[in-house]
């Protein structure tokens, strides 16, 4: 594996981590879960990216992951870098989803309970909130740092202008923003044009999160909706009706592209992202210990010829 010092701090992440928003809940096969996670770290992944909603139902990914690291990786504690967030609807009535300090307070506590942990290396707002003041919540995550319940803060999804002055705010506050968290693969580059320059500029790692399109940019689904597919289960973000005419058409030339350079369509969808000097971190998702096994080796080949590059820009203008 190789790491990464994100942004201008001393924090080393792995260029590749894994994240449990799906297939780590109660409702998913727990051996499995905890197969995935532990061929991830032993292989050097040492992010694990969660926030209090993942799983289903909400808040399971946590105790999953709390499991696990309580029955086979607490010797390693200190080994893993452990993140979780709040800001998305996570319970009932006013209290339970925005950037209000009230929920940040009240969710990391949930969090650490879930989770078992001490501490969070990493804690983020999960989105920005218009209705709470930004110094609302920028201050509910500096005094979480103060409270040592978290060692670094993120934030997430956040639009270019106030992630701006949330960072400005963090660092004057002297509690800097270890990283933001943005979408970012081959079909979504929105963060290109003005976030990743931003963070650039002020010293913020990137970690970029559903670097497959939740498994678009994979073998899955160019000839059909497997049973087993993210896309084909009740509680999954990926819907039918995403997955076009027109969008197979793309993968299916990405696909052989992707053979060209003798790697598969995840593979290439990675290596596209691991060669952008901007990018700390990526976080994948995966359902199978063989899928981890099969993106890891996107490591291997991160080079593009400025052909291959012109290829991938024509078949995504088609999109
Ligand atoms: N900050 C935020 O707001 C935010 C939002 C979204 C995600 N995230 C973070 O980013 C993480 C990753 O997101 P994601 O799960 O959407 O990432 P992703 O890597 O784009 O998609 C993961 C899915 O792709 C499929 N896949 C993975 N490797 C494959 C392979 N080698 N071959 C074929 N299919 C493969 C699997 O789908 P199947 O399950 O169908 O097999 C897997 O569940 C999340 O867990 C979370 O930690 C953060």
């Amino acid at each position: 594996m190789e790491y990464k010092i994100c942004g201008n701090t001393g924090l080393k992440l792995p260029v590749l981590s894994l994240g449990l928003w799906h297939n780590f809940g109660e409702t998913d096969d727990f051996e499995n879960s905890r197969q995935m996670i532990c061929y991830a770290f032993d292989r050097g992944v040492t992010y694990f990216d969660l926030a209090n909603n993942y799983g289903t139902p909400q808040g399971s990914a946590e105790e999953t992951f709390g499991l696990i690291l309580k029955r086979e990786l607490l010797a390693h504690r200190d080994e893993m870098i452990i993140s979780s967030k709040a800001g998305h609807m996570m319970w009932e009535g006013p209290y339970g989803d925005g950037g209000s300090r009230k929920y940040l307070m009240a969710s990391i506590n949930q969090s650490l309970k879930r989770t078992g942990l001490d501490y969070f290396d990493i804690f983020y707002s999960h989105r920005y909130d218009p209705e709470t003041p930004l110094e609302e919540t920028i201050m509910a995550l500096i005094d979480i740092v103060k409270q040592g319940k978290a060692l670094y803060v993120g934030i997430s999804k956040y639009p270019p202008e106030v992630a701006l002055k949330a960072l400005v705010m963090l660092r004057e506050n002297k509690v800097p923003c270890l990283a933001y968290q943005g979408r970012y693969s081959m079909l979504s580059r929105e963060v290109e044009s003005h976030i990743l320059p931003l963070l650039q500029q002020e010293g913020c790692g990137f970690i970029g999160f559903s670097p497959l399109a939740q498994g678009l940019l994979s073998d899955r689904y160019l000839t059909g909706i497997p049973l087993d597919s993210r896309a084909a289960k009740v509680n999954g973000y990926l819907k039918k009706e995403q997955i076009t005419e027109d969008l197979t058409l793309v993968l299916k030339k990405m696909n052989l592209l992707a053979q060209e350079r003798g790697q598969t369509l995840a593979q290439m969808a990675l290596s596209w992202i691991l060669k952008n000097n901007l990018v700390t971190s990526t976080i994948i998702g995966a359902s199978s210990v063989d899928q981890i096994q099969n993106n890891l080796q996107a490591l291997k080949n991160i080079e593009f010829s400025s052909e291959e590059l012109s290829i991938i820009q024509s078949i995504l203008s088609d999109e």
